[in-house]
């Protein structure tokens, strides 16, 4: 026998049984989206390496894990790691902005690439709902942002979340703040994890972020961002909490909060669940002002999330509301050979109308065995075309909640059962 093939590591199929639950967030996020102004686009699962390579940066935690490879004219693609570089090139390309200060407000939705050691909500391919809000520099579009996550969040079902914050600064004032946070990591070299020992060069920020038990010392002694912003920065990010108390978001400050992409500037934040172990952030975001010009556009201002489905579906699939299967109204159940093309009629009818119909293709059960089927599918009528009925021109019509049974001429059926069915 031929050897069986199976998905390649990192990734996994949805199947039936799951994808209810993904259709229900996914609506859910693109309702919210919708209430706030934001537009779906739907940019390339690939682009040029260049694209990230310059958006992201090489050296940071997902510039290390991009998935590229040469295509067949020898140019450098990227399965795309995450959305924001994607929609900015976009965003520029076919000048999306409005207005003088080039607003739009952009959602998506899609798989993601990141080619990470798989564990317990890790993949390598994963799904991220997330949003753009481009040319908005006012603190309001950070805490709104914030506000419409938190929202998304707990309309999809997720209970128990905290939203931490923080500031990262921005060009004026972080280059400061990385020397003294160099040095005082340099002078701690020794008692460092080795994965941090070789971040101290790379990127010294994501330090703080380490969950390390060897870190924590130095990290916990360390200067942190918020106590070394330059005036603009402070004010901003006073203002963001502001409006978040305004919005009633419950936040906390966490001045260890980096995050592992480069764009970002001033604000900063993520999503945490605890229920969700060592990776525990189920979304991420923050503003980065400069990443629009880095990309080849006019400087916009900009604020942005990334939701992990994946991680937000484990959490919520533990809830028993989510449990449901597939359903339909009305169940067909043929008897006899000459009974299926009747069935099959009226299905067709029915379904036209925007009626969920099941009915057995197989030819081969019985009615106790469909009547199962019928049960388990809770439709709402189970229409019966034994031999018995069609000799008398008639369906017995079983209401699935009474158990109530009538007789229906075969004429004018499928209109009978629209009525019933008002
Ligand atoms: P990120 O924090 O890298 O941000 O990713 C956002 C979310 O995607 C994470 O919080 C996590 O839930 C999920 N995620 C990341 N990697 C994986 C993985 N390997 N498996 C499963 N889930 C994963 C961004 O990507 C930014 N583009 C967000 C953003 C938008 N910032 C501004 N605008």
């Amino acid at each position: 026998m031929a050897e069986l093939l199976k998905t390649p590591r990192g990734t996994r199929d949805l199947l039936p049984a799951d994808t209810r639950i993904w259709q229900k967030v996914e609506a859910t996020f693109r309702k919210v989206f919708r209430a706030y102004g934001y537009a779906e686009i739907r940019t390339p699962i690939f682009e040029s390496t260049e694209l990230f390579a310059r958006g992201i940066g090489e050296g940071t935690d997902v510039g290390k894990e991009m998935y590229s490879f040469l295509d067949r004219k020898g140019r450098s693609l990227t399965l795309r790691p995450e959305g924001t570089a994607g929609v900015v090139r976009a965003y520029t390309e076919h000048s999306l902005g409005s207005g003088e200060n080039g607003e739009a407000k952009l959602y998506y939705i899609g798989p993601m690439f990141r080619y990470e050691r798989p564990q317990a909500g890790r993949y390598r391919q994963f799904w991220q709902a997330g949003v753009e809000a481009i040319g908005f520099a006012d603190p309001l579009a950070d805490a709104e942002v914030v506000a419409m996550l938190v929202q998304a969040l707990r309309e999809s079902g997720l209970k128990g979340l905290t939203v931490d914050i923080n500031s990262v600064g921005c060009p004026d004032c972080r280059p400061a703040y990385l020397e003294l946070l160099k040095a005082h990591l340099t002078l701690h070299a020794s008692e460092l994890s080795a994965e941090s020992q070789l971040r101290l060069s790379v990127n010294p920020m994501r330090i703080l972020d380490s969950k390390d038990e060897k870190d924590q010392a130095a990290v916990d002694a360390a200067p942190k961002t918020t106590n070394h912003l330059c005036s603009a920065c402070s004010a901003h990010f006073a203002s963001v909490l502001r409006h978040l108390e305004r919005a009633k978001v419950d936040y906390q400050v966490n001045k260890k909060l980096v995050r592992g992409l480069d764009y970002y500037t001033r604000t900063a934040f993520e999503v945490l669940s605890g229920e969700l172990g060592a990776q525990n952030a189920v979304a991420g975001g923050g503003r980065y002002d400069k990443l629009v010009g880095e990309l080849g556009g006019t400087d916009r201002p900009s604020v942005g999330f990334g939701v992990g489905v994946d991680r937000l579906i484990q959490l919520l699939a533990t809830s028993p509301e989510h449990g449901d299967s597939e359903s339909c109204d009305i169940a067909v159940i043929a008897l006899g050979g000459a009974s299926y093309g009747l069935a099959f009629a009226l299905a067709q009818e029915l379904r036209g109308q925007g009626v969920g119909v099941w009915m057995d293709l197989s030819r081969k059960r019985g009615m106790k065995n469909q009547m199962k089927t019928a049960s388990a599918l809770s439709a709402r009528y189970a229409v019966i075309l034994g031999e018995d009925e069609l000799a008398k021109g008639i369906a017995s019509v079983k209401d699935m909640k009474s158990s109530e049974q009538t007789a229906l001429p075969l004429e004018a059926l499928a209109t009978a059962l629209m009525e019933k069915l008002k």
